[in-house]
């Protein structure tokens, strides 16, 4: 396709009508919240009639040229997301609701926002592709004990993690300033490559409609997908191709694709678990997962084919 890894300055709405119907595997969409946000150019305090037509329009758009197979992503804040789902409902068949825990300074109010949301729909439920995923056990900061507490269940824990459920408390936002570009709203990396291993296979197209600093396209860059990205203003544009030119396909761990922070593989394909596991140093008996956080070998050439790399990684 003519677009595929480019990044396109422009209007969204303009550009997408350029695309053919059920030509794109994935589409996210992180738009302007409308929360009187300083971007560099674009004014972010449209009129709520204006905004939500506006949003119903590329919405609608997104759902056109995905593909059977592909899935419609969106991301916001719960008050327009409640909009977005109506629009949704009659064009797309609801999955999930993913709730993206932010949380605020505990001194705020009561009922203070501390989540966003990402919308799931599937183009077409039947055809929809969408992986199970892991995560690493959560534990408590000094003991390292499991913060869940599993019971008489503690031999069958799973070595790695617990799959992914729809509440994401693990992943945060970028806090630091030297962490995140000239852009008010710039989101994880990780939080896209989450995303992007839940819906798509390798060689697939992403396409984000507002790609701000590129965050979707240096996720499905580093893990081996194709990406569009469109972007109205020069400037981030700018950043972001600067960005991608840095940029490898490289988070593997032998021939699985998963997500890395910190040096630590934060999600992982269920299915990907086979090959994943040989690189673990895993205790034999598994209740000991309950104190003992496993950790990868990279120097056991025996279990390892490829050693793995990952001080290639940024580490935001
Ligand atoms: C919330 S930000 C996206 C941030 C992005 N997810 C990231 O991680 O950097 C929304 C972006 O949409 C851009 N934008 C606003 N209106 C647009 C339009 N009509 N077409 C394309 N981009 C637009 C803004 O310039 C802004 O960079």
């Amino acid at each position: 396709m003519e677009y595929t890894n480019k990044i396109v300055t422009g209007d969204c709405l303009t550009v997408m009508r350029t695309i053919s119907d059920n030509s794109v595997d994935v589409t996210f969409a992180d738009p302007p919240f409308n929360l009187k946000k300083k971007y560099n150019g674009y004014i972010d305090s449209k009129d709520m009639e204006e905004y939500l037509h506006w949003c119903q329009q590329w919405i609608e758009e997104m759902v056109r040229i995905t593909k059977p197979t592909g899935s419609i992503l969106v991301h916001n804040i719960p008050r327009w997301l409640t909009y977005y789902a109506s629009f949704l409902n009659y064009v797309a068949n609801f999955r999930h609701w993913i709730s993206w825990s932010a949380p605020t300074s505990p001194m705020g109010k009561s009922l203070q926002p501390a989540h966003y949301g990402i919308l799931f729909y599937a183009k077409d439920m039947k055809q929809n592709k969408c992986y199970e995923l892991r995560s690493p056990h959560k534990r408590d900061r000094k003991s390292k004990y499991l913060s869940k507490d599993y019971g008489g269940k503690k031999a069958a824990l799973h070595p790695y993690g617990p799959l992914v459920t729809d509440v994401w408390t693990d992943i945060h936002r970028i806090k630091h300033n030297k962490y995140r570009d000239k852009h008010p709203c710039q989101l994880p990396i990780h939080l896209l490559e989450r995303l992007i291993l839940m819906t798509t296979d390798e060689g697939d197209t992403v396409l984000d409609p507002f790609m701000g600093t590129g965050t979707t396209a240096v996720a499905a860059k580093r893990l081996g997908r194709n990406y569009i990205g469109i972007e109205l203003d020069p400037m981030y544009v700018e950043i972001i191709k600067n960005k991608l030119s840095q940029e490898t396909s490289n988070s593997k761990l032998g021939d699985a694709w998963v997500s890395i922070f910190l040096k630590k593989i934060v999600t992982l394909r269920n299915i990907d678990w086979d090959i994943i596991e040989p690189y673990y140093i895993i205790p034999e008996d598994h209740k000991q997962v309950d104190f003992i956080e496993i950790k990868l070998n990279s120097s056991n050439s025996a279990h390892s084919p490829q050693p793995l790399d990952l001080s290639e990684t940024s580490l935001f």
